[in-house]
């Protein structure tokens, strides 16, 4: 695969939106085009389940719940992702199966192996280039993020595994996945995430070669 895949993780309100519109601005700027997308979403059968999935008055259960996710994720991996990656660009995706991993399994409390083997299933082994887990204390998130959909009506206890799943994903993939202190002020979380992408990027040359 040609292109490079970034993908955004952490707490709902953990400022991942905000940093990915920022790194697609940099990268405008030297004249990339980042494809952006977003988990669960950026097809319409996708956001048709993602609207499934947050509506508040559905009943769903957690295995349900992450084939659903992983249905919308098939979708947007056969139909966007690999088409984009194969020729070349550069796509921002705000969560992925981590995500899955996270929530589903450290959250709702699947079997970690059985998420796993969807998320292949769904990705068909498609794995990020590099992924920015930005982490917030649980307290925090809620503060800047309030929302009453399905999702965030789950309660503190259940914040609180998927942060500590979150940390567990990294630590066992600690070459792709970067922990950020995303507590800091958004501009420095910025500038630590472009320390790191500007190392799999070709020279700036390159961008108007083919490379997007
Ligand atoms: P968003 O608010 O970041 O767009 O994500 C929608 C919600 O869906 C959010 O609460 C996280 C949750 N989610 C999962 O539980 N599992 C997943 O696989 C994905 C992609 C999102």
């Amino acid at each position: 695969m040609k292109g490079i895949l970034i993908t955004f993780e952490g707490l709902d309100g953990c400022g991942k939106s905000t940093q990915v519109h920022r790194l697609a601005e940099r990268l405008q700027q030297l004249g990339y085009q980042p494809i952006i997308v977003r988990e669960p979403g950026a097809t319409p059968l996708s956001e048709r389940i993602r609207h499934l999935l947050l509506d508040a008055s559905a009943d769903i259960t957690p295995l349900a719940e992450m084939l659903l996710f992983n249905a919308a994720r098939a979708q947007l991996v056969d139909t966007v992702l690999r088409p984009a990656l194969e020729t070349g660009s550069i796509v921002l995706c705000d969560r992925f199966a981590d995500s899955t991993t996270a929530y589903q399994g450290y959250g709702r409390g699947l079997p970690i192996e059985l998420v796993l083997a969807c998320n292949q299933i769904a990705t068909r082994g498609l794995t990020p280039t590099l992924t920015f887990f930005l982490d917030v204390p649980v307290e925090l998130a809620f503060q800047r993020h309030r929302s009453s959909d399905r999702m965030e009506r789950a309660g503190r206890d259940f914040f609180e595994r998927v942060r500590n799943g979150y940390w567990e994903i990294a630590r066992r993939q600690p070459e792709r996945i970067i922990c950020i202190d995303a507590t800091r002020p958004p501009e420095e979380v910025h500038t630590t995430i472009w320390e790191h992408v500007r190392q799999y990027l070709p020279s700036e040359a390159s961008a108007s070669e083919g490379f997007y």
